[in-house]
């Protein structure tokens, strides 16, 4: 157990939820799209932009910034004692393609709001307090997925990361240092910060919490993830005068490839989470018999041992049916099913108590950058609701009521946390 039981009643003061819900607006304005949503790509300009509005408001309560090498931005408040290990809570601003206003950006508007609540109490904790705004959670445009958090933890070689190449060709290291200089005013700081802890608040971008009527969740711990690609390789022909006996066409056999990974993972019910997300065919042009199509698989499951088998289905069908074709499955990223400790889960659980919320606990369906810290210090997860579950889409939303009650009860496991 890291902190003394919570006991006496709550201690942290009570934060500002309509300051922490226009935030969230005028965070939303960096990338905004017309549905209402926002398109903030990982280390993009806009990226850039929404980080310079967060360091203005954490500069403004006294918060120190830092940046390292991959780009994780780091916001110091300092204790009594800051030769101890911090305590860090964020998450991420890089969203999805057509992602919303929420996810990411409310873990790190939660930490801003907890940590601008003790400034104006005027209370100083033991240990320093640690905002983090990790880099490229999302990986969608340059894989993998949590990629600052894993380059931090140090289960992704920094080198690996920056030879990271989007789906256009454009390579991570050519990028990544435009993004560097668009902050001149923070400071480079290339050694991992020790912490003490960490802790993730996050909506919940499935339909659990809502559909209980709950404001809370504790997180017990996450999936299991694993990303490939199949690429499938044929042969580019004249689409009008070759006929389909002689063909060897890389799309048809891509698409019967899916059909038999639906039918497979459709059988084994709704623990399974399988998607086909993104589809590239060469030439891509509607009279060329496509002669070459790459695919991925975004697969998941709570326990490691499915997804091993998960895996090993999909090579087996993908070369079943790969046809007149030739078929390679590559293993983009992965990462194993995780338990947050007890002890952290508890003393979430007693702070949402102190501050009398109802909750429940439940395993998270999204990866998150806590995943990848659970690997480097004790970690723990919150979740509020989101409106019927939606997320990874325009329309995500979460009421002003529910965010504050996650950052009020991060407040006050952050003070006990710092003060142990
Ligand atoms: C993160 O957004 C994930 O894909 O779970
Ligand atoms: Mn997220
Ligand atoms: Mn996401």
């Amino acid at each position: 157990m890291m902190a003394s039981a919570p006991h006496g009643g709550p201690r942290a003061p009570r934060i500002d939820g309509e300051r922490l819900w226009r935030r969230h607006l005028e965070l939303a304005r960096h990338g905004a799209l017309s549905a209402g949503g926002v398109d903030r790509p990982a280390f993009s300009a806009i990226d850039a932009q929404a980080r310079r509005q967060l360091v203005d408001w954490g500069r403004a309560i006294g918060l120190v910034p830092s940046m390292d090498a991959i780009g994780n931005l780091f916001l110091r408040r300092t204790g009594r004692r800051p030769e101890l290990p911090a305590v860090a809570t964020g998450s991420h601003l890089d969203t999805q393609p057509t992602g919303g206003k929420f996810d990411g950006a409310y873990g790190v508007l939660a930490g801003l709001e907890a940590l601008a609540s003790l400034h104006e109490a005027g209370l100083q904790t033991e240990r320093d307090l640690l905002l983090v705004v990790w880099a490229n959670e999302e990986g969608s445009h340059f894989a993998p997925t949590t990629m600052g958090s894993a380059v931090f933890s140090g289960q992704l070689p920094l080198a690996e990361a920056l030879a990271a190449q989007a789906p256009d060709g454009g390579r991570l290291e050519d990028a990544l240092p435009a993004f560097l200089a668009a902050h001149p005013e923070v400071p480079r700081q290339d050694t991992a910060p020790p912490l003490h802890a960490f802790l993730e608040a996050h909506i919940e971008q499935g339909p659990v919490l809502e559909a209980a009527g709950l404001p809370l969740g504790i997180v017990t711990g996450i999936q299991g993830l694993r990303w490939l690609e199949v690429d499938v390789r044929g042969q580019e022909a004249h689409a009008g005068t070759t006929p389909g006996s002689v063909r060897r066409d890389a799309l048809r056999q891509a698409v019967q490839m899916a059909r038999a990974l639906f039918a497979h993972f459709d059988a084994l019910g709704d623990s399974v989470r399988f998607t086909l997300g993104r589809w590239r065919v060469e030439p891509g042009s509607p009279n060329t018999v496509p002669g070459r199509v790459r695919f991925t698989i975004d697969l998941r499951h709570p326990r490691e041992a499915a997804l091993a088998d998960g895996e090993e289905a999909i090579r087996q069908l993908c070369e079943t049916h790969a046809g007149p074709c030739t078929v390679a499955v590559e293993r983009l990223s992965g990462s194993a099913p995780i338990v947050f400790p007890e002890g952290i889960r508890d003393l979430l659980d007693q702070c949402a108590d102190l501050w009398a919320f109802p909750r429940m606990a439940l395993v998270s369906g999204a990866t998150h950058d806590a995943k990848l810290l659970h690997g480097v210090t004790t970690t723990g997860m919150l979740f509020v609701p989101c409106e019927k579950g939606i997320s990874h889409n325009q329309l995500e939303n979460a009421t002003p009521e529910h965010l504050a009650a996650g950052t009020q009860v991060l407040a006050e496991a952050l003070l006990r946390l710092a003060d142990a």
